[in-house]
């Protein structure tokens, strides 16, 4: 064989090989509160960022998706993703999260208590209640919706609420924390929020993500204050002033490592218009999109070349 021949036959053999390292991060999506992998808005949205951005993306489904979404505790939910990511060889390198509302809970679960799992590196967080939120949404009118609304209006801090009714694990009624840090099972555990039980482990793992991107919609109604999706809140014993994200314990004292990550400068604060969940095609190909591509992890893997 002539020498340019061989070249050509042996790229040939070669590109297969190769391919793959052009191509970028996966990454999975976590659906919200009602949604399913299944349904159509969300199987575009997840098609349209892969599109975008020349990555693989898989929608995560947990058990029997939008029942499970409202009736699994969240810790279950947590769990059950924890394994399939585990599972799945496409991850294994590393992998980015994208999140929609409640599905951010279960990210930020994932990426601190899922021992063993591969790493994340960009978590990218549509409308999430990170601080807790202070009403619950109601659910509908069908036959089940009814049972589910009954139990939000009862002792939403009791075992059988907590252990039947998935939002009631970052329900956070400010007027009433002495019942949320006792009786909430869900997020006063994912923040460090109780001082006896802070584990540095969950503040280690949070704070190594390369970048944290924070959505938040102007026009928020579901999210009781919007600002949650920044980790901002009310203060211990009040519904006002809404405090922003710097001025809540949990960054002044940097109990999972926000603060950390944000002084690194690896928390993007986004304020977006719309409603709930209502992001529009350009702002998803300006938030999202440019921490999917293949060129954001090479860029992050010089970047870590170029700190050793
Ligand atoms: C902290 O969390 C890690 C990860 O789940 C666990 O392995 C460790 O035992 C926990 N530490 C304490 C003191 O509970």
């Amino acid at each position: 064989m002539d020498p340019p021949r061989a070249v050509a036959v042996l790229l040939l053999i070669l590109l297969p090989v190769l391919a793959p390292v052009a191509s970028g991060v996966p990454f999975v999506v976590l659906h919200g509160i009602g949604d399913e992998c299944g349904n159509d808005g969300l199987a575009s949205f997840t098609e349209m960022l892969g599109e975008w951005s020349g990555s693989k993306g898989y929608c995560i489904e947990i058990g029997r998706g939008a029942w499970d979404s409202w009736l699994m505790p969240l810790q279950g939910q947590a769990n059950t993703v924890c394994k399939k990511v585990k599972k799945m060889k496409e991850l294994i390198e590393g992998y980015n999260i994208v999140g929609l509302s409640q599905g951010n809970l279960i990210g930020r679960a994932v990426i601190e208590y899922c021992d063993g799992g591969p790493p994340v590196k960009n978590f990218i967080s549509i409308g999430g209640p990170h601080a807790g939120t202070a009403s619950v949404p109601l659910c509908g009118s069908g036959f089940l919706c009814i049972l589910i609304d009954d139990l939000i209006k009862s002792e939403i801090y009791s075992d059988y609420v907590q252990a039947h009714l998935a939002p009631s694990g970052y329900l956070k009624i400010p007027t009433d924390m002495e019942d949320y840090l006792k009786g909430c099972r869900f997020l006063p555990k994912l923040n460090n929020e109780i001082p006896s039980a802070r584990n540095t482990t969950y503040k280690e793992r949070f704070s190594s993500l390369e970048n944290l991107v924070l959505i938040m919609f102007e026009d928020d109604a579901v999210l009781i204050p919007r600002e949650t999706a920044w980790f901002g809140y009310y203060p211990d014993g009040a519904f006002s002033p809404v405090l922003p994200p710097q001025e809540t314990k949990l960054y002044t004292e940097d109990w999972i490592g926000l603060r950390t990550l944000d002084e690194a400068g690896r928390v993007k604060f986004v304020s977006v218009p719309g409603g709930h969940l209502r992001i529009s095609r350009s702002d998803m190909k300006k938030y999202i999109v440019p921490y999917l591509t293949p060129e954001a992890s090479s860029k992050q893997s010089i970047h870590r070349m170029l700190s050793l």
